[in-house]
């Protein structure tokens, strides 16, 4: 049998490159039930800078207790090369996460903050206002030590206990945090229920509040297998930094209805297609997705790798 690949077809007004932010040993392992040993998830990292992925987000300096998945953050965090070329960004929501990014050596760090009153107590235990007086002091002293901050904004398009979410509303938040000086801001579709024009919408609405596209990152789960669509609308729109997660692996353990993020394979795919350059190498990130899957017992739920394994 002949493999056939995507036929690159540059179409007129998409980004010629674009950066893969790659959040499965994070976003995916956050999630699973069993708690994956500490030398699976260093090989796994591994593993995925050596496919060429240029960025990827390493763990969570978060309570232990509120996602034990990732309690063993600084040992991990002291398993890799935090000096390497790719950035390798940790979690942290407070001062005492920082506090322990700082000792482990981290150099990058991502606050997360909700566009919402219900996910932010029970995301992050506090109201959305307050959200923003937990993250000052963090993003503040993290700058003073040299340390890069980028900011997330979770449930940008669709929140289960309050429904659709007005853009007004991810633009006041994501708007703040910008403020307080994270460099980049990442909107996410935490249980994916976002479609193409919404986040239309949303890019547009930034825009309009002097946000460009250079500033945002998008961040899509496939709940409702509306990630790769997402991607692309928001391609067309001129963002060029997409999250992604190796094999599709990803959810909220605070959000039950969130599922996989956009798996970084269908996102390659359809980037070859388009002619788009991104640097990385897909067969070994769905090699590296195969053997992450066979240790978690379960098949990949990306359509890509599933084709090509
Ligand atoms: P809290 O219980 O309100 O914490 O939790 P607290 O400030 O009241 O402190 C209580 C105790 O916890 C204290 O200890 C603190 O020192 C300790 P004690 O004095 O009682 O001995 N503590 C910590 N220990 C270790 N590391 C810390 C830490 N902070 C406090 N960082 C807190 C508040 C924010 C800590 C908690 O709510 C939390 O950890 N939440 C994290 C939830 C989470 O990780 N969710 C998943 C990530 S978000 C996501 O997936 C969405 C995203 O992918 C985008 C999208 O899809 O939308 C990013
Ligand atoms: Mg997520």
């Amino acid at each position: 049998m002949t493999r056939v690949l995507p036929m690159p077809v540059r179409e007129d007004g998409l980004p010629d490159r674009v950066t893969i932010y790659e959040v499965g040993p994070r976003d995916g392992l956050q999630n699973e039930k069993a708690i994956v040993p500490l030398d699976v998830k260093a090989e796994f990292i591994r593993r995925l800078l050596a496919s060429g992925l240029p960025i990827v987000e390493a763990t969570s300096f978060v309570h232990p207790r509120w996602v034990p998945q990732l309690a063993d953050a600084a040992d991990l965090v002291s398993d890799l090369d935090l000096d390497g070329p790719a950035p390798l960004p940790v979690l942290v929501p407070n001062e005492r996460g920082l506090d322990r990014a700082i000792e482990a050596g981290c150099r990058h760090i991502a606050v997360f903050a909700s566009a919402t009153e219900t996910f932010a107590a029970r995301n992050l235990n506090t109201t959305v206002e307050e959200q923003f007086a937990m993250f000052e002091p963090v993003v503040r002293r993290a700058l003073d030590h040299g340390i890069d901050v980028r900011a997330y904004v979770s449930m940008c398009f669709g929140d289960p206990w309050e429904g659709a979410v007005p853009v007004e509303q991810v633009v006041a938040v994501g708007s703040r945090l910008l403020d307080l000086g994270a460099s980049e801001l990442s909107l996410g579709d935490t249980i994916g229920v976002g479609t193409a024009g919404h986040v239309g919408a949303l890019v547009a609405a930034f825009g309009e509040a002097g946000v460009g596209v250079d500033r945002l990152a998008m961040h899509f789960h496939d709940t409702y297998g509306q990630a790769l669509a997402n991607a692309y609308a928001a391609l067309r729109h001129g963002i060029t930094t997409f999250d992604a997660s190796a094999g599709g692996l990803g959810g909220c353990p605070y959000a039950e209805s969130a599922t996989g993020n956009l798996a970084t394979e269908d996102l390659i795919w359809m980037l070859d297609g388009l002619g788009i350059e991104h640097g990385v190498d897909l067969d070994a990130v769905v090699a590296t997705s195969a053997w992450m899957a066979e240790r978690l017992g379960r098949p990949s739920p990306s359509a890509v790798v599933r084709a090509l394994t």
